[in-house]
């Protein structure tokens, strides 16, 4: 199969393209290595084409006539809630109107199928736990309300078009690649600092709790999406919940390392606890994690040490 990867430069986009690739697939990557992101033209993989281009630009009709693909992965994104929060104009930009952009050439370009990285921050504060597909998206920021008005535009797109689509609503995703700066991922950050031998920062008093999924779990939910899931939005997620002290105390585990703790006030929106139910995903896509969290973070934290031999050596 023929399929371009938006945002295949950045972290969860490019374990997807290596997934396509190695699956026998031909693989495009169409990514604008947005500086504030986490794009890095080498994590694109060698088999894989590479475009350094803009979803919004008008030229994306163009590429996706050249390459001809059956399934467009839209992974590309403003992809923080902070920066979506202080700039919600761009974050619209980016997130709708690069959609927009993207679905018009796929309707133009013949393409069968978007598959999207949706967020589990489409549901803002839920009454219950686990969030299933049953529970009612109320968006508390402007991320996760592009997020979610994506999902309303890929049903447009297929009732007024035939583009046939699945969202997929990814929990927090860890793994290798993700930028260990900024606000990304708590785990990826904590081994950054631990790796360094720092001081980390636990804000409010840690016990909030996340539903974390490994990054090559959520590529295979991609590659299962490739044959499944018509016009299905799916939590993506593991169903454990785990606080931001139980990933410091199994990274002590980890590293052998205490990194000292500086207390941080609670963060303005901040959730007190995710947790998704992922059967849905297991009927319809055949899909379920097979990665527990602690097996992800010594995968995470190898590949980080491997990065950083210098300073990992000595823990
Ligand atoms: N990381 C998570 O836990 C998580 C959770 C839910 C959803 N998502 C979504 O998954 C997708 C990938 O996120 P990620 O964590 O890998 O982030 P990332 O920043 O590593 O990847 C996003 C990629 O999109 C590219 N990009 C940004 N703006 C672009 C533009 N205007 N045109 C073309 N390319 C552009 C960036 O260069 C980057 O390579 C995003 O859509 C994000 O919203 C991520």
């Amino acid at each position: 199969m023929r399929i371009i990867v938006t945002g295949g430069a950045g972290f969860i986009g490019s374990h997807i393209a290596d997934a396509y690739v190695a699956a026998g697939h031909e693989v495009l990557v169409l990514d604008s290595l947005w500086e504030h992101g986490g794009g890095r033209r080498s994590n694109v993989p060698e088999r894989a084409g590479f475009v350094h281009m803009d979803v919004r630009d008008e030229q994306v009709e163009r590429i996706v006539r050249e390459f001809k693909p059956e399934v467009v992965s839209h992974h590309a994104a403003q992809h923080s809630v902070a920066i979506g929060s202080r700039d919600p104009k761009y974050d619209a930009d980016v997130n709708v109107r690069g959609l927009l952009n993207v679905l018009d050439a796929c309707v133009r370009g013949g393409v069968k199928k978007v598959i999207f990285a949706s967020s589990g921050a489409t549901f803002g504060t839920p009454d219950h736990l686990p969030i299933d597909e049953r529970t009612p998206q109320r968006p508390e920021s402007p991320y996760g309300i592009t997020k979610m008005v994506a999902e309303h535009y890929l049903r447009f797109y297929r009732s007024e078009h035939g583009l046939d689509f699945t969202a997929l609503r990814y929990g927090n995703v860890y793994g290798p690649r993700q930028d260990p700066s900024g606000e990304a991922g708590v785990v990826s950050i904590f081994i950054g600092r631990f790796i360094k031998h720092e001081g980390v920062r636990i804000d409010w008093d840690g016990e909030q709790t996340r539903d974390y999924v490994y990054v090559k779990d959520v590529a295979e939910a991609n590659l299962a999406a490739l044959e499944r899931g018509s016009a299905g939005c799916y939590c993506i997620g593991t169903g454990v919940r785990t606080s931001v002290n139980a990933i410091y105390h199994a990274l002590v585990e980890i590293c052998g390392f205490e990194a000292p703790i500086t207390a941080g006030p609670k963060r303005a929106g901040d959730a007190r606890d995710a947790q998704f139910n992922p059967e849905l995903a297991a009927r319809e896509l055949d899909w379920t994690p097979q990665t527990n969290l602690l097996d992800g973070m010594r995968r995470t934290y190898a590949y980080f040490a491997e990065q950083n031999p210098a300073t990992a050596k000595s823990s």
